[in-house]
């Protein structure tokens, strides 16, 4: 059987600190932050933010904003676009993981608890290291590979109905909400790719111009890289663009099993 050992000063304990809310304290919503940063030797802790939401903004990321700007400024999270678009404001809102931009607070029920996403090292409070990640992103070869020249001397040109199967697989914003909630990722993403960059690897594999079809299929034929996925779903449930990763994964199954018969 396998055991764990958590990482020295990485469990939870400590009196968090209590931040009050500004304005006159009529619609007021709690929330409770993970705060950790490594480099202090502390254990992480939970501080807790009263929001007038007659003051902030409609969405988590709206409040996590005015928690900086307001209570405390060395609160730490990613965020750019603000519409879901850029995936660095991923995190776990009450137990679920999912963008803080695109997250309305008033779907959010009682006392809102934000965490990182889950199974990856914290660089500081809400910031997740995404290094192994990108890695593992990289090691998929994400472009179009080509041996032969364009006939036509220009572009590579592609049907509409070609292009139609890159539906459902470009929007990936590579935020990683969904490898961060599949149990399998969590206990071997040393291995398994993970949902995320197997939509991904899916992707160059659906495209019509890609010509290394064999190479990316003999890379990904592995009992840990593509065959970890057990059909869980969790990465369906969670997409923030309604993606299903799953679908892709069993789809790249489908092309690998057809090599053999
Ligand atoms: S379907 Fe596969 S990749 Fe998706 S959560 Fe389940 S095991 Fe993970
Ligand atoms: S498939 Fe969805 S959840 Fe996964 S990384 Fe892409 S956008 Fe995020
Ligand atoms: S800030 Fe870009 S996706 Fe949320």
């Amino acid at each position: 059987m396998a055991t764990f050992t958590l990482p020295k000063n990485s469990k939870i304990s400590g009196k968090g600190k209590a931040h009050a809310a500004g304005g006159d304290g009529k619609n007021v919503k709690t929330f409770k932050v993970y705060r950790y940063d490594p480099d202090s030797g502390e254990n992480p802790r939970y501080d807790k933010f009263d929001i007038d939401l007659d003051e902030c903004g409609p969405m988590v990321l709206d409040a996590l904003i005015k928690m900086k700007s307001d209570q405390d400024s060395t609160l730490t999270f990613r965020r750019s676009c603000r519409e879901g678009i850029c995936g660095s404001c991923a995190m776990n809102i009450n137990g679920r993981n999912g963008l803080a931009c695109t997250t309305a607070i008033e779907d959010c029920k009682g006392e809102v608890r934000i965490t990182p996403l889950p199974h990856m090292d914290v660089i500081k409070d809400l910031v997740p290291d995404f290094t192994h990640f990108y890695a593992q992103y990289a090691s998929i070869k994400p472009w179009l590979q080509t041996m032969t020249p364009e006939p036509s001397g220009k572009e590579r040109l592609q049907s509409p109905e070609d292009r139609e199967k890159l539906d459902g697989l470009y929007e990936c914003i590579l935020c990683a909400c969904c490898s961060t909630s599949c149990p399998s990722y969590w206990w071997n993403s040393d291995k398994f790719l993970g949902p995320a960059i197997l939509l991904q690897a899916y992707r160059w594999l659906a495209d019509s111009r890609d010509e290394m079809t064999g190479e990316r299929l003999d890379e990904l034929e592995d009992p840990f890289r593509l065959y970890r996925c057990h059909t869980i779903m969790n990465c369906a449930n969670v997409c923030p663009k309604g993606l299903s990763p799953a679908k892709a994964i069993a789809e790249t199954k489908k092309m690998v099993a057809e090599r053999h018969i």
